[in-house]
């Protein structure tokens, strides 16, 4: 069945990031002039899904603001003849359909994906977190689609990180599994949520890009609270393991962690790095820091 529907959780606190996200979407954050959840609508939009569903709460009115048309700013553009943010402005509002759901209290990342049961019905769909982009020449949604598609399956994105970072991601055990990908696919046994490094069984991280079927939904009913006590997605993987086969695929692409603080600053570095306006500059004042 074709994958048409991106669900997109961005209704987290964003701790981490305390005390800007007191008052503004961690997703908000902006990458140069940019925020980062139109990065993943964007990559959404790239893997050829057009019905995209922002999952919101509390304190997130930015995230559809952003995506509104705003007409008051496009008639004072216009009079100031400034037509090319004229057209930058109309990118946002022209990306997709785009719909919004609010989870009514944060309680974890799979009663955030819940909450889009209805809107997503009985077909595989793609979830993408608001707040990891990853720059990437295939986008990195496209790659799991395709690999979802050949197996019939639920399949998430990994990457192996370094040993003493497992402990943010949850560690994935699975077995190699031959496909036409120019990357490696595993079939997963189980994921370990958080692990401690010493302890991890494996390197190979989950990172904020799934497709699912429709039966992670009853998974998800019957997950409960993990590692901090809190859902973790993880878990309702490891109960769709159960019954079906999940597949991992080590991406390529280079993914950062918005919600984490060094991760926000080399995103930041390496887009402004490959921007035409300023990489000259920035490259410049880089050098001189050395
Ligand atoms: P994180 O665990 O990274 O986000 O969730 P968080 O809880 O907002 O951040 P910290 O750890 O407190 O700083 C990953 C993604 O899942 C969404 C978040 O918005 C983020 O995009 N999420 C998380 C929800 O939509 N609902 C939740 O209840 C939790």
């Amino acid at each position: 069945m074709k994958i048409t529907k991106a669900v997109i959780p961005a209704a987290g606190l964003g701790t981490r990031f305390l005390p800007v996200t007191k008052s503004m979407p961690k997703e908000m954050l902006p990458i140069i002039d940019t925020p980062a959840i139109h990065y993943v609508v964007n990559e959404a939009v790239a893997a050829g899904l057009d019905d995209i569903l922002i999952i919101t709460g509390r304190g997130k009115r930015a995230v559809e603001d952003y995506f509104d048309a705003s007409p008051e700013l496009e008639m004072y553009l216009k009079k100031h003849h400034k037509e090319d943010m004229i057209t930058l402005l109309k990118e946002t509002t022209s990306l997709s359909d785009v719909h919004y759901i609010r989870q009514k209290e944060p309680k974890g990342l799979p009663d955030a994906i819940r909450t889009a049961e209805r809107h997503v019905g009985n077909e595989p769909f793609a979830v993408l977190l608001g707040d990891d982009i990853i720059h990437a020449e295939t986008p990195c949604m496209k790659q799991l689609i395709d690999v979802s598609t050949h197996f019939n399956g639920s399949v998430i994105a990994v990457q192996d990180v370094p040993r003493e970072k497992i402990n943010r991601y949850g560690s994935v055990v699975a077995t190699k599994t031959p496909g036409p990908f120019p990357n490696d696919v595993y079939k997963i046994d189980h994921i370990i949520e958080k692990p401690k490094p010493e302890e991890a069984p494996s390197t190979l991280a989950a990172i904020g890009r799934y497709v699912f079927t429709p039966e992670i939904f009853d998974s998800i009913k019957h997950t409960t609270p993990g590692v901090n006590n809190e859902l973790q997605i993880a878990d309702s993987i490891n109960i769709l393991t159960q019954t079906q086969s999940v597949y991992a695929y080590a991406f390529s692409g280079r993914r950062y962690d918005i919600g984490d603080k060094l991760g926000y600053i080399q995103a930041i570095i390496d887009f402004a790095l490959h921007n035409d306006e300023v990489k000259e500059d920035v490259a410049r004042y880089l050098q001189t820091l050395r």
